[in-house]
């Protein structure tokens, strides 16, 4: 081998050993444990979202989403443990959340990530991904007016 073909062939090597050090210590997007969404889907804190049960949520089954808050009629009776409340953005990028009532499980639109009323996760996202739990808010009755506190 001439001198000048080893010194190419050494820096081919080279290149290659560079290049798949840098792939490797890249990964893929499914490796991160942490969701990709920064804000973590949830509402600002302080915020405070209302319903209004003469109208709304008459049937266990029943949710509407009123500023980032998905509420959920669970039960029968207008007691806070009647209903459940969580972000409705999921946590791992962002897609609206949806309550399945046949399933009775929260569903993600994007990558179908399933989350109990209770936030707790039944199944991560469909793209390889890893989603956290939901954040779920704490609930307070007034008459006929359902409210939520992030
Ligand atoms: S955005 Fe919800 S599972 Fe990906």
């Amino acid at each position: 081998m001439e001198r000048n073909d080893f010194i190419k062939s050494l820096g081919l090597g080279i290149a290659l050993v560079c290049t798949g050090s840098c792939l490797s210590s890249c990964g893929k997007k499914g490796d991160d444990p942490s969701p990709n969404n920064p804000s973590g889907g949830g509402v600002p804190s302080g915020t405070t979202a209302s319903v209004d049960l003469g109208t709304q949520l008459l049937t266990v089954g029943a949710s509407v989403v009123v500023s980032g808050i998905l509420f959920i009629r669970t039960a029968a009776g207008n007691a806070t443990t009647s209903f459940a409340a969580t972000q409705a953005t999921c946590p791992h990028q962002g897609g609206s959340l949806n309550f399945i009532q046949a399933s009775n499980f929260i569903q993600c639109s994007l990558h179908a990530s399933r989350y109990t009323t209770t936030g707790s996760i039944l199944a991560q996202p469909n793209d390889g991904g890893t989603t956290s739990a939901l954040k779920t808010y704490p609930l307070t009755v007034s008459g006929t007016t359902l409210s939520a506190t992030a």
